[in-house]
């Protein structure tokens, strides 16, 4: 048992061990609003206070393995709790199935309370202390993470901070003009600041939610709301947003979050004249925030949604003395591995990835196919352009490829928020359906069918050969098809996001143990490569990583070693037969056959890949 004495100095040694660069930033941030940040340190130390015996063991128990989340056995999944199993009692009643998995981590989607129809899939909270009623009750969620945690495994939320829903108590008292919480959010008279930030800031939905303002009747004024009109950006030049937001977060963590997913990280702070992405204060905001969960609950790990080009993406690791997030997106190898799969050419591949095995290695990534938004094709256009690709064109050529609308392309997807002025679109899917599953299971066509679940497996085979967590999303590991059925429902339509969002089909579960069918082959398949991956130190987040040259464009080679093993992974991306012209000198084992096999002009099958693996004595 803690006793107060020994809790009091706990939490006095953690305090202390950041107090002067917290105290730095937070009266930098907030010019020296003492009160503020008094108020502040009360706050932590409250939720300090209210953490239960169980988690302070857990962060105990952290502490002592800091490393404990870079390990080659984490598996995340995914899931909207509604699509998985209707509630949170549901997903406790699968937690078997998800161990089956093999998943050590799920990622809960938004489940706080949520106007219906006014949602944006439950990132427009309405109250950060309620679960939405249709899902069950904050005592269900600490439940599921109880279970969870006795199952050995993390539980990740997100944690929507740059906005709340018009529903929240702050807009509904901002609305009926009270100017203590119109200044919580970005109110203005008259639309001239509006149109002045307008011309700076680029839009999130140009074609869903155009601008980055909206008019509110009630109050008589403009409100700034980059994502959807329903959606305010809180202002967290205002401390008391900044003590208050930090407050709900430390209480999902006392609930037994392990993973803070910290949403649309980059969007959380405004200056007129900027893009309002990225600036300095963001990082001051996350640096804070990576404090107070050392000192109160330091078994949690924050988790950035990073959605940026690569230069904009890795500061928000901070430095190794002054971390910010824990984990970020590794959101452009996850597009340019569509581009790889549109192009079959790995030169950019090759290219992105020689750049993330060239970070320091204490950074981890989450590695992904499909999440639960779209595909944006933030790619590096400036190293494509030596190859005569240009932007707007290669856009249209990967959103034509992947609807199916280019020759050979079985692609089954749909746009995203398209912007025609720009020539700009992003593409939504499931990865099944984006590998041709859909389309050769609709023509019924054995030979396509084929390839799509070669190809599903082979980017499921580079997912686990990359270096970070690997995170599948729920309804991948069976290969679920798109859902067209949002089409019909008008709180759905306008948002082609929910093409991906289809009820995990429990009806296809049972056919994950067949030989012959989708599901099944895809299902045991990645079983395999998971339990592979798990087994072999070689696959560890600390490997020492490089890319192999294949002399072969079609063929992306990938090397690890970590403790005496090394691995040579070959990935073909082309319709046709390749060869990987490489010659590795030691002798190899095959990890899919287990037989032996010569690292030398690898001959690999059209979409498919290779592992081998050598033990140094
Ligand atoms: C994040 C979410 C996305 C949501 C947006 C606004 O980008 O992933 O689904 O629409 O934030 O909260």
């Amino acid at each position: 048992m803690f006793s107060k004495l020994k809790l009091e100095k706990e939490f006095k040694k953690r305090l202390d061990r950041y107090y002067d660069e917290l105290k730095w930033l937070y009266s930098e941030l907030y010019h020296n609003d003492t009160q503020a940040f008094d108020y502040f340190l009360c706050m932590l130390h409250q939720y300090y206070k209210e953490r239960t015996p169980d988690l302070r063991e857990w962060d105990e128990a952290r502490e002592l393995v800091p490393d404990w989340y870079r390990g080659n056995e984490m598996l995340g999944m995914q899931m909207y709790v509604n699509c998985f199993n209707k509630d949170l009692k549901g997903v406790k009643e699968k937690i078997s199935y998800l161990r089956e998995t093999g998943s050590n981590y799920i990622h809960l989607m938004p489940l706080l309370e949520s106007p219906k129809g006014r949602s944006d899939g439950g990132y427009a909270v309405s109250d950060f202390r309620k679960v939405d009623p249709s899902l069950g009750t904050m005592e269900d969620l600490k439940d599921l993470a109880e279970e969870c945690h006795r199952n050995g495994m993390s539980v990740c939320m997100d944690f929507v901070m740059n906005h709340t829903s018009e529903d929240h108590e702050w807009a509904r008292r901002a609305r009926s003009g009270d100017p203590e919480y119109q200044s919580r959010y970005f109110f203005f008279d008259n639309w001239y600041i509006p149109n002045e930030f307008e011309k700076t800031v680029p839009q999130v939905f140009p074609t869903t939610a155009p601008g980055n303002f909206s008019w509110c009747p009630e109050a008589n004024k403009v409100v700034m709301t980059t994502f959807y009109p329903y959606q305010w950006d809180l202002n967290y030049g205002n401390p008391t947003v900044f003590n208050d937001m930090t407050a709900n977060m430390l209480n999902l963590c006392n609930h037994g979050i392990d993973i803070i997913r910290l949403d649309a990280t980059p969007y959380i702070w405004k200056t007129l004249g900027t893009t309002c992405r990225n600036l300095p204060q963001v990082h001051t905001l996350v640096r804070i925030m990576r404090m107070a969960t050392e000192i109160v609950c330091p078994g949690t790990l924050l988790l950035g949604e990073v959605v940026m080009e690569p230069s904009k993406v890795v500061p928000y690791f901070g430095s190794i003395d002054k971390p910010e997030c824990h984990m970020l997106y590794n959101v452009t190898t996850m597009a340019s591995t569509w581009h790889t799969v549109a192009t079959q050419d790995v030169r950019l591949m090759k290219h992105q990835l020689g750049q993330v095995f060239a970070l320091p290695k204490q950074y981890v990534f989450l590695n992904y196919l499909r999440c639960h938004d779209d595909i944006g094709w933030g790619l590096d256009y400036d190293y494509l352009k030596q190859f005569g690709v240009k932007e707007v064109e290669h856009k249209k050529f990967l959103n034509d490829y992947f609807c199916g609308h280019r020759p050979f392309s079985d692609a089954r997807g749909e746009l995203y928020n398209n912007d025609p002025r720009l020539g700009d679109a992003r593409l939504c899917g499931t990865t099944a359906s984006l590998c041709g599953i859909e389309a050769a299971e609709y023509e019924n066509n054995p030979w396509k069918l084929d390839m799509g679940i070669k190809l599903d497996i082979m980017l499921h085979a580079f997912l686990f050969t990359q270096s970070g967590i690997p995170i599948i999303y729920s309804g991948d590991e069976i290969g679920q098809l798109n859902d067209y059925s949002y089409h019909n429902d008008p709180e759905k339509w306008d948002d082609s996001r929910y093409l991906h969002r289809g009820n995990f089909k429990w009806d296809e579960v049972s056919s994950r143990r067949s030989n012959t069918k989708r599901q099944g082959r895809l299902y045991k398949a990645i079983r395999k490569l998971e339990k592979i991956r798990e087994k072999h130190d070689v696959f560890d987040t600390s490997a020492d990583c490089w890319i192999v040259e294949t002399y072969n464009d079609h063929v992306l080679g990938i090397g690890r070693y970590h403790h005496g093993e090394k691995l040579i992974a070959l990935f073909n991306f082309s319709d046709h037969d390749e060869t990987a012209w490489i010659n590795e000198r030691e002798d190899y084992k095959d990890l899919m056959t287990n037989r032996k096999r010569e690292a030398k002009a690898v001959g690999v099958p059209a979409k498919d890949f290779v592992w081998l693996i050598t033990k140094y004595k």
